[in-house]
């Protein structure tokens, strides 16, 4: 995507393949910041502490830093070791142990010697790979705008809500939720975004807004506990969110408060979908409330914001009195049953079991 008419993405390898360059996102949206992580443990810190995220793209930014900790040496016990420390960086989203798997599965049967290289050409690949299957995403999730548009008055704009940060921000470009918006807008679509702000750490207020403004598209910050009103009221057509993991039966793992959307979608008869590529499917899990492990987040989050103040500041305060207990558990679970479909870079599928296993049969 552009910012400010520059092509950009959320990461891209030093030429030298002696470092990664990512955005910082701690800082947005006050702040366009680039870091450069010149290791497999800084690469680590950013997916741990958020500098990066966004389920593809903490798993792309981990490939490359298993190709940087390579550098340093790649006998079998190193490249095991540095595999398994990154993928415990966060736990929910099945992107990052993809990726480092898929890494694995390229570099196990070379020698040492030649695995360097390969590892660099592996994560190029994964990278690429997120691209593409996002553009694709956006392709298969067009139509669905375009039917919503079809049966409204002409030139009313077509209301999409979505959660957290499932844009180009999450991913190494296009997003996954926000690429059929940005192909509806391409396609001259009358479009408008409600933005659930996301609290704890408020990826839609800083990151979709930001990305959504850059780009042009209409769209309205909400507090997250807005959206049941508004649909209520007939001002959201349909719903399109990202995913951190989705069982075999189809349960989608997403940011915290995914499910309340969904639940007040369902009541109300609007369609909720959740864009993915597929390597965010986890076929090993079925149940979704039981088996994908939550990641609980610092209390902090929830006691404490940050924003910039009148003289251009950026402050953290406090929210809560002192003493007050926080819990901040980041992500839940929709149940397949409350999900209309599942936008991936083959088309949109059943979040079933059936069409799940058919889907990975027919593409794997
Ligand atoms: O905690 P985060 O910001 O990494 O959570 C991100 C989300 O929940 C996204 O919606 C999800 O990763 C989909 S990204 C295309």
């Amino acid at each position: 995507m552009k910012v400010d008419g520059r092509p950009m993405r959320t990461l891209w390898p030093a030429p030298q393949r002696d470092a990664v360059f990512v955005i910082d996102q701690r800082v947005l949206p006050h702040k366009l910041r680039i870091e450069r992580l010149a290791d497999g443990d800084a690469v680590h810190r950013a997916i741990a502490e958020m500098w990066v995220r966004g389920a593809p793209l903490i798993g792309a930014c981990a490939a490359y830093g298993l190709a940087l900790h390579l550098n340093a040496g790649a006998d079998d016990a190193q490249l095991e070791r540095h595999a398994a420390a990154l993928r415990g960086a966060r736990p929910t989203a099945v992107n990052l142990a993809w990726a480092l798997e898929r890494m694995l599965s390229v570099l196990r049967p070379l020698p040492a010697a030649a695995r360097r290289d390969a590892a660099w050409a592996a994560a190029d690949a994964i990278a690429e790979l997120d691209v593409q299957a996002n553009a694709a995403i956006g392709r298969h999730g067009l139509p669905l705008l375009q039917a919503v548009a079809a049966r409204k008055p002409r030139g009313q704009p077509v209301n999409v809500l979505t959660h957290c940060n499932a844009g180009w921000l999450a991913t190494v470009d296009w997003g996954t939720a926000t690429a059929p918006i940005y192909q509806a807008q391409a396609a001259g679509l009358p479009l408008h975004v409600w933005v659930d702000e996301t609290r704890p750490r408020n990826q839609g207020a800083s990151l979709t807004a930001w990305e959504l403004g850059h780009a042009g598209v209409p769209h309205t910050v909400i507090a997250d506990n807005a959206g049941g009103h508004l649909m209520q009221h007939g001002q959201v057509d349909l719903v399109i969110v990202g995913c951190d993991r989705v069982t075999r039966r189809g349960d989608v793992c997403n940011k915290i408060g995914t499910y309340l959307k969904a639940l007040a979608a369902h009541d109300n008869g609007v369609p909720f979908y959740a864009a993915m590529p597929t390597s965010t499917l986890d076929l090993a899990l079925l149940d979704g409330v039981a088996e994908i492990p939550i990641e609980a987040r610092s209390a902090r989050e929830v006691t404490h914001l940050s924003g910039r103040t009148a003289d251009g500041c950026v402050l953290e305060i406090q929210l809560t009195p002192d003493g007050s207990a926080a819990a901040n558990p980041a992500f839940d679970v929709t149940p397949a049953r409350l999900v209309s479909g599942l936008i991936t870079e083959h088309g949109v599928v059943a979040a079933d079991e059936a069409a799940l296993v058919a889907l990975i049969a027919q593409t794997r």
